[in-house]
């Protein structure tokens, strides 16, 4: 396997998701932690990106010793600084690269197999190594000429300052590939769907009595995890879905039936007058957010009070969630996501979390493999907090009500015009009015703001671009149903530097 030093780069989990994709398994370690778990199985240890800067009083690092051991080291962005500094060169403050970048690479190293002379890659730095250590030989530059990736003389260590995990570099997966060839070799294929049996075997070994509550929402992490308890404990799932109010036009009862389908009985909880009623005239969404949570535990508190003969209760919780909750020091909180969870610490039930090694895509493997149909596997992500966070300024019904009509618009042109390959496609609105003019008279409204990004992990993103007549259409749409509408503006901006949710 793979270790990747996670020093709070929002990449980290990327890079580990890449090594995994290319079969060899990778976990993710807090700095202070690599001596601990350097076994015989870690073949390769990589040192991710992070916003401190070498340089800095307490920055983080690993002891000098595992640079100068035997293990082959990749070092990406604040890695390849990391690398520079301890080994004796030098890094300073530059002028800072971000975005798409030229860079210019050695193709007579094997590492770049598949590499062009020049190629566009993904930076995101401040700093730069300003001179290479001893015994490290420059194999790429950027287009103003600071020095973008080296390797040492034994080709035993490999840093890039831009960064291969994230699609926007175009050819950064070849990279990865070769580097993985080149430092690692030969190692055991792994593949996430061989998980399953294994898992439904812990699961009944695990929950031997009692009903197990699987709380699902239709997406994909909850319902794989439905699918794979209902296959270890049979009837003994209770599979519940509670109506927060916020989900999208008709999806509640889409869901449902889905379900069926597959043979999951699910019951509908519905709180919608609790949580919205808690959650009118609250401006700030951070606020909202919190809310929604406590809300779900308050119904979860009393659906546990009404079935005592839950003894487990069991949650999709992805393993970017169960490092997080460790959160690396000098990582920013961008928002609180949230998922049903917070239980009541005396509760006296058990957790399964069968998914808490895996990444979404993953489990999209294992789903398809559950023999889940596509329209579960592949449906766009939907945040928990649902249409809450799509509402900037109060939160009230109206804006609701726009919303949720706005998104229906969006989704039924969206397929009608059969587009396809994007993340996810919402609509927003906020507090901003534009003057309108309907049936001549001066009606002044709401502007909503849709947005189609393309994604792979919903950590980088990019607007899609769009046929201008299905713009046209869309915006005639909303604006032409709803009164309170009176114009629609389309989201041209990619994450970074805006997340996908406005809010
Ligand atoms: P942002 O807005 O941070 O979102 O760029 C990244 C991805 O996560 C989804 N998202 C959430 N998912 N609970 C979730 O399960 C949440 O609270 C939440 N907030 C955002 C978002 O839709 C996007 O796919």
């Amino acid at each position: 396997k793979a270790i990747v030093v996670n020093f709070g780069s929002q990449y980290a989990h990327l890079i580990s998701r890449r090594l995994r994709e290319l079969g060899l398994y990778a976990e993710l370690v807090d700095p202070m932690a690599v001596s601990n778990v350097l076994n015989g199985d870690v073949k390769l240890i990589v040192l991710s990106g992070g916003p401190s800067s070498v340089y800095e009083e307490n920055a983080p690092s690993i002891d000098v010793s595992i640079l100068n051991g035997d293990r082959p080291i990749l070092g990406i962005c604040y890695g390849h600084q990391l690398v520079a500094s301890m080994l004796g060169g030098s890094v300073e403050k530059g002028e800072g690269e971000f975005g798409p970048t030229k860079v210019y690479v050695d193709v007579r190293e094997p590492i770049f197999k598949g590499w062009n002379e020049t190629e566009v890659a993904w930076m995101s730095h401040g700093d730069y190594v300003a001179k290479p250590p001893p015994g490290f030989r420059v194999i790429a530059k950027s287009e103003r000429g600071y020095i973008a990736g080296m390797k040492s003389d034994d080709g035993r260590i490999y840093t890039f300052q831009f960064h291969l995990e994230v699609t926007h570099t175009k050819k950064g997966t070849t990279l990865l590939r070769n580097v993985v060839d080149e430092l690692v070799g030969k190692h055991d294929i792994w593949r996430p769907e061989d998980l399953i049996d294994s898992t439904v075997e812990d699961i009944r070994r695990k929950a031997v009595d009692g009903r197990v509550l699987v709380a699902v929402s239709g997406g994909i992490d909850s319902t794989v995890t439905a699918a794979l308890i209902h296959k270890a404990v049979g009837d003994r799932a209770m599979l519940v879905l509670i109506d927060h109010g916020l989900f999208r036009e008709g999806e509640v009862k889409k869901v449902v039936k889905l379900y069926e389908e597959v043979g999951l009985h699910v019951k509908v909880i519905d709180a919608s007058q609790s949580f919205l009623g808690k959650l009118r005239g609250v401006s700030d969404c951070e606020e909202r957010r919190k809310i929604i949570g406590e809300t779900f535990a308050e119904v979860f508190t009393n659906l546990m009070r009404e079935n005592p003969d839950v003894k487990w209760v069991a949650q999709g919780t992805l393993y970017p969630d169960v490092i997080e909750s460790g959160a690396v020091k000098g990582s920013n909180v961008i928002k609180s996501h949230h998922n049903v969870g917070g239980l009541p610490k005396w509760f006296n039930v058990g957790l399964i979390e069968p998914l808490r090694n895996l990444y979404k895509d993953e489990v999209r493997r294992l789903a398809a493999s559950l023999g889940l149909p596509n329209e579960m596997v592949w449906r766009q992500p939907f945040p928990g907090p649902g249409l809450a966070v799509r509402i900037m300024g109060v939160f009230n019904d109206e804006k609701l009500a726009i919303v949720r009509r706005a998104t229906a618009i969006l989704e039924e042109e969206l397929s009608k015009a059969e587009v396809r390959g994007y993340w996810q496609a919402l609509a927003a609105v906020g507090d901003d009015e534009w003057v309108g003019v309907k049936g001549d008279r001066r009606a002044v409204g709401h502007i909503v703001i849709i947005k189609v990004v393309s994604s792979d992990d919903g950590m980088t993103a990019d607007w899609m671009p769009l046929d201008a007549d299905l713009l046209s259409r869309i915006s005639r749409r909303i604006t032409g149903e709803m009164p309170n509408v009176s114009a629609v503006t389309y989201f041209v901006s990619s994450k970074p530097p805006a997340t996908i949710e406005p809010c």
